[in-house]
């Protein structure tokens, strides 16, 4: 395993802190743009597929300067050299983290025999259903969970211009059946291909929608489940149990959330074809380069990864809102929550020892404008400070130029609005025409108040394309790492959601047989109301 000092052993950590009490708790974006005219270019970075802003941040070059030393003393470029030659950078689980091993060019990466070989096998399969006056294919659905769901929930809508048009993508991933039932309501099994996703092949949701699906597909006269069902997991053996020989298989070294390289992608490249998957490839593989080879204080998925840090362990802000002003990347928040949130959500350093600073902020956020008219009232006014992450598209894929340029200001807006603020000379100032007549216009003027100062980043993507959203994953997962590798985590394990598992299978066979015997008291207490 690959050693390194704790962030908070390290000399940069102190100087730190010194710098927040110093320049970083009172820092103003207003005067710093006064002070500083050139301020967005030396706080705006370039990387594949993507502009990012980062000038509207509380931080200036001497923040970042500590910040990249910090990187230096806890050897960020040397765990991200090991990680990605394969080390066993999960060491609970002792796995290699190859992920990015499944975008690289045929030849050049880890394991590239293995993974091209199924890549090929796949995208054939893909351009077979995707003739769809032969397959008689229409639907497709998968039933996954997690990683093996989030992805593909998430790409297929935001590539919505480049999918198939003659086929209708379904997603189901809760044990809920009010998820799947509505989905085959509207299904015929000879139009219909299943697609078991599980890493595992074990996992409670998805085996047991699985059954439902193919329980359903032969009560509804469905006569060749092995063409109309296929897997894609590491446990082919379980798949073949199941019924199924059609298999996409992968590997230990994939974690499940990052996982829509590999075979869990299967839904996009039905969605998208096999070129357009290959570029999704190329545009992660054309970040991991840039991860790999641009220096820290260049490198923008590790300049967001130490940001993040800045802000959860000096800010101490609690959460970052993800704002993406394309509503195809509607699912891009949920899909982030998982990445972040289950891979640093820790309170163990490597040694297992407690943590004395706070890891994962809590990710959330809905598409531009829609979230506008709800939570961003919060985020101007309320008493949190809430970084925000606005993602601007500069081209649509649709024909409707003027709502996209309303799309655009907003999201300028909404940064420019979060920084400026208005002070309650400002708003004394003004008419509000839809105010009370009985109110007297000072007390008015400071619930009109915005305190402003409040921070964003802008990534910038010049279209969502297959290559450029493949960019912009591959960026968010590279900054998780830095993140995770500075507070000196295992990023790559999920312990957490075991107990929960565990708790449910004892519970299960109790909610048949109302035995409350050993439960603690409000257990036993709903236990017996929902059985009574
Ligand atoms: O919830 C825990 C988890 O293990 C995730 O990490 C994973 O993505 C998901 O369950 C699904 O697991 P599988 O792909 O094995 O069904």
């Amino acid at each position: 395993m690959h050693t390194a000092p704790r962030c908070d052993r390290t000399t940069a950590w102190a100087a730190l802190q010194g710098h927040y009490q110093a320049h970083g708790r009172d820092f103003d974006l207003r005067e710093a743009f006064a002070r500083d005219p050139g301020r967005f270019d030396s706080l705006s970075f370039e990387a594949p597929g993507l502009f990012a802003d980062l000038s509207k941040n509380h931080l200036d070059l001497a923040t970042l300067k500590l910040l990249c030393e910090l990187a230096r003393e806890c050897r960020l470029e040397q765990r991200r050299d090991a990680l990605l030659a394969g080390e066993p950078f999960n060491h609970t689980e002792g796995r290699a983290v190859l992920h990015t091993a499944l975008r690289a060019p045929k030849g050049t990466g880890p394991f590239s025999d293995e993974v091209h070989e199924v890549l090929t096998r796949m995208l054939n399969f893909v351009e077979e259903v995707r003739d769809t006056a032969n397959s008689g294919i229409k639907h497709i659905v998968n039933i996954g969970i997690g990683g093996s769901d989030l992805g593909p929930q998430m790409v297929v809508p935001a590539l919505d211009a480049f999918v198939h048009p003659g086929l209708t993508f379904h997603f189901v991933s809760n044990v809920d059946g009010h998820d799947i039932a509505p989905v085959l309501r509207r299904l015929k099994p000879a139009e219909t291909l299943f697609i078991i996703a599980s890493k595992t092949f074990t996992t409670q949701e998805t085996m047991a929608n699985a059954q439902v699906a193919k329980a359903w597909f032969l009560q509804h006269g469905g006569t060749d489940t092995r063409r109309h069902f296929v897997a894609t997991t590491t446990n082919v053996k379980a798949a073949a149990e199941f019924g199924i020989d059609t298999t996409f298989g992968f590997w230990d070294w994939v974690g499940g959330r990052y996982s829509l390289w590999s075979a869990i992608g299967l839904p996009i490249a039905l969605a998208i074809g096999a070129e357009h998957f290959r570029e999704l490839l190329a545009g992660a593989h054309a970040m991991d380069r840039h991860f790999a080879t641009t220096p820290v204080e260049r490198n923008l998925p590790a300049l967001l990864g130490l940001l993040d840090v800045w802000y959860r362990n000096f800010h101490r802000y609690t959460s970052r809102s993800v704002a993406p002003y394309h509503q195809g990347l509607k699912r891009l928040p949920a899909y982030l929550q998982q990445l972040e949130m289950e891979s640093n959500g820790k309170c163990v350093d490597l040694a297992g020892e407690p943590l004395p600073y706070a890891t994962s902020p809590v990710v959330w956020g809905e598409p531009g404008t829609n979230g506008q008219h709800a939570y961003f009232q919060m985020l101007h006014q309320g008493t949190d400070v809430i970084p925000v992450e606005f993602i601007l598209v500069k081209q649509p894929t649709h024909p409707y130029a003027d709502l996209h340029t309303k799309l655009l200001a907003n999201g300028l807006a909404q940064a420019q609005a979060l920084m400026l603020g208005k002070s309650s000379e400002q708003a004394a100032q003004e008419k509000a025409p839809t105010a009370s007549a009985d109110l007297d216009r000072q007390t008015l003027a400071k619930h009109r108040t915005f305190p402003g100062n409040r921070p964003s980043t802008t990534l910038l993507l010049d279209q969502l394309t297959p290559g450029s959203l493949g960019a912009l994953i591959a960026l968010y997962e590279h900054r998780v790492f830095t993140s995770g590798a500075l507070w000196g985590i295992n990023s790559f394990d999920q312990w957490g959601v075991e107990l929960g598992k565990a708790l449910c299978n004892d519970l299960l066979p109790r909610l048949s047989s109302g035995n409350v015997d050993g439960l603690d008291g409000s257990t036993a207490g709903l236990l017996k109301r929902v059985t009574a």
